[in-house]
C-alpha cells in the first residue's frame, strides 16, 4: 500500500503538490467506482483506476522501440527531437526515469530498449554480461578481406581507447555490406571498428538485434511494451 498522491506522481500523472487538484478533475476510483479524494489514502495501485483506466505501468515499464532515423537518445530538448517524443508525454514524468539501455546514434535507426529498471540498465550496458547487439552496416567503398579475423581476434584498437574491442562476429552480405555482431557499448562503437579496420566509413547503420530480442513487425517509430521478466536470468 502506498499513498496515492506518491503513486500518480511516480507515474507521471501529476506532481504531488497537483495530486489534490487532479483527484478533483480525474474520477480516480476502484474497479467498484469507489472514488477517492484524499491524496494522502493508501492504496494497492493494482486497485487504482484513472478515468476507467488502469494505472500506467504501475510496477514499471520495458519497451522496444524502432528508432527512426534522426532521432537523438537524449533528454535534453537542446540536442533535438529525441526518441521520448515518439513515446507517451507521461512517461517523461515518471520517476524512475524511463531511459535507453544503451543509445543509439542519431543517424542510427533499429532497435532500441528503454526501462525505468535501472538494474536492468546496469546489467545490459556491462560488457560483462556479453550482450551480443547486431548491427547491418553500409559502408563507402569495398569492405577488404580479412575482416572477419580482425574483429574476431580481440586486438583491435580504437584511437583514444585504453583497451582493445573485445572479439566481434563480422559477415560481409556484400562488397559493401556486412553484419557485425559487438558485446560492447562504446561510443560510435561499429562506425569507429569499421574505419580502424576496413579503411570505410560506415553511411547506414541499423541494429538488428538485442540479444535474442528483433524487432519483428516494427516499424520505424513504433514501439511495444514487453515483459519485464524479458531479461530474467
Ligand atoms: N555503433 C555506432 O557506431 N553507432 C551506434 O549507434 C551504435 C553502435
Amino acid at each position: 500500500m502506498r499513498r496515492l498522491d506518491q503513486i500518480l506522481a511516480n507515474l507521471g500523472y501529476c506532481s504531488r503538490r497537483e495530486a489534490r487538484a487532479f483527484l478533483k478533475a480525474h474520477t480516480v476510483a476502484t474497479a467498484e467506482d469507489e472514488r477517492w479524494f484524499d491524496p494522502s489514502e493508501k492504496v494497492d495501485p493494482a486497485s487504482v483506476y484513472v478515468d476507467g483506466e488502469p494505472l500506467d505501468q504501475p510496477d514499471g515499464l520495458l519497451v522496444m522501440l524502432h528508432k527512426p532515423l534522426g532521432l537523438v537518445c537524449s533528454h535534453d530538448p537542446r540536442e533535438g527531437s529525441s526518441v521520448y517524443d515518439v513515446l507517451p508525454p507521461r512517461w517523461r514524468d515518471r520517476n524512475p526515469i524511463v531511459t535507453s539501455i544503451g543509445r543509439l546514434d542519431k543517424e542510427t535507426s533499429g532497435l532500441l530498449l528503454l526501462t525505468d529498471q535501472s538494474a536492468l540498465v546496469h546489467r545490459l550496458t556491462s560488457p560483462r554480461h556479453h550482450v551480443p547487439k547486431r548491427y547491418r552496416a553500409i559502408v563507402d567503398r569495398d569492405l577488404p578481406p580479412g575482416l572477419e579475423a580482425v574483429f574476431a581476434a580481440g586486438t583491435l584498437q580504437l584511437e583514444g581507447e585504453e583497451t582493445p574491442c573485445l572479439p566481434a562476429r563480422y559477415e560481409a552480405c556484400g562488397p559493401r555490406e556486412a553484419v557485425l555482431t559487438v558485446t560492447e557499448g562504446r561510443y560510435h562503437q561499429v562506425r569507429r571498428m569499421f574505419a580502424a579496420a576496413g579503411r570505410c566509413t560506415v553511411l547506414s547503420l541499423h541494429r538488428e538485434q538485442f540479444g535474442d530480442l528483433t524487432l519483428g513487425s516494427l516499424g520505424p517509430g513504433q514501439w511495444k511494451l514487453l515483459p519485464l521478466t524479458t531479461f530474467s536470468p
